[in-house]
């Protein structure tokens, strides 16, 4: 492998890790790792990445760079749930194509929120449910959007792949492990307050507030009541010719 193309995994809190970091690590230093996103202030400094890793501010849905196309073996891209619009992630996947060697993989991580689903301790078999409202605030950015959540195209993913040319589609989606939910709620809450204070305070309308008032409630009972969901991924080769 000379290059490899990676959407950079954002660290949202000293827990949360970084993907292409940690990929670093297991990849040999001939390896080269790019991460690109249209926004870098969450990115370690430059000069802190490993030797063979490097971001860049690349808008997935405008024409990429020529110097990067056909560069790359595999191009993973993950939770993009908000870049894609209309249900239709097919300009990114094109858009993402174009990077790739021929032969080369792409793969696509997503939550599947067709599977959302409240978990409970046995302690936790009456609490009430703020994790529903708090989805519905997040997702419809405070009313003022059709539900993102409620969007199909992750699981229409591998058909996408098909109809864009891609072969040897293949998909794994399993929730998460029991053990691990509570930090998977953490980061959830975390991203949500961050919604709260970047996107919803904005429109004045006081659902910044309540989206803070339901995390606050919700990590009350962190212990006794989380979600799950599917963790999609499906990957798929360019044909060679
Ligand atoms: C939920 S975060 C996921 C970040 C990272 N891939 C991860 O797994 O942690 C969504 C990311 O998409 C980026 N993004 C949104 N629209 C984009 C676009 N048009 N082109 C490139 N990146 C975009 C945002 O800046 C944000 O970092």
């Amino acid at each position: 492998m000379e290059h490899e193309a990676y959407i950079l995994r954002r660290n949202f809190s000293a827990n949360a890790r970084i993907w292409l970091v940690d990929l670093a690590r297991y990849l040999p230093p001939s390896a080269q790792i790019d991460g690109f996103d249209i926004d870098l202030t969450q990115c370690p400094p430059r000069e802190w990445l490993p030797s063979n890793v490097a971001v860049h501010k690349v808008d997935c849905l405008s024409p990429l760079p020529e110097h990067l196309l056909e560069q790359y073996d595999i191009v993973h891209i993950q939770l993009f749930h908000l870049a894609v619009h209309n249900n239709d992630p097919a300009p990114i996947i094109r858009n993402l194509l174009g990077l790739l060697k021929p032969g080369g993989w792409i793969s696509w991580g997503e939550m599947d929120y067709s599977t959302f689903k409240i978990i409970r301790t046995e302690e936790g078999k009456d609490a009430e449910d703020y994790l529903t409202p708090l989805l519905e605030v997040i997702g419809t950015l405070g009313g003022t959007r059709p539900n993102w959540t409620a969007d199909d195209w992750p699981i229409r993913l591998p058909q996408f792949f098909e109809d864009n040319g891609l072969t040897n589609v293949a998909v794994n989606n399993r929730p998460f492990p029991l053990e691990l939910l509570p930090f998977q709620l953490d980061t959830a809450l975390m991203a949500s307050e961050e919604v709260s204070y970047k996107a919803l305070d904005p429109m004045r309308n006081g659902t910044g507030d309540r989206c803070r008032d339901l995390i606050f409630k919700i990590f009350q009972n962190r212990q006794k009541l989380a979600y799950n969901v599917g963790r999609l991924t499906v990957v798929g080769q360019r044909p060679l010719q």
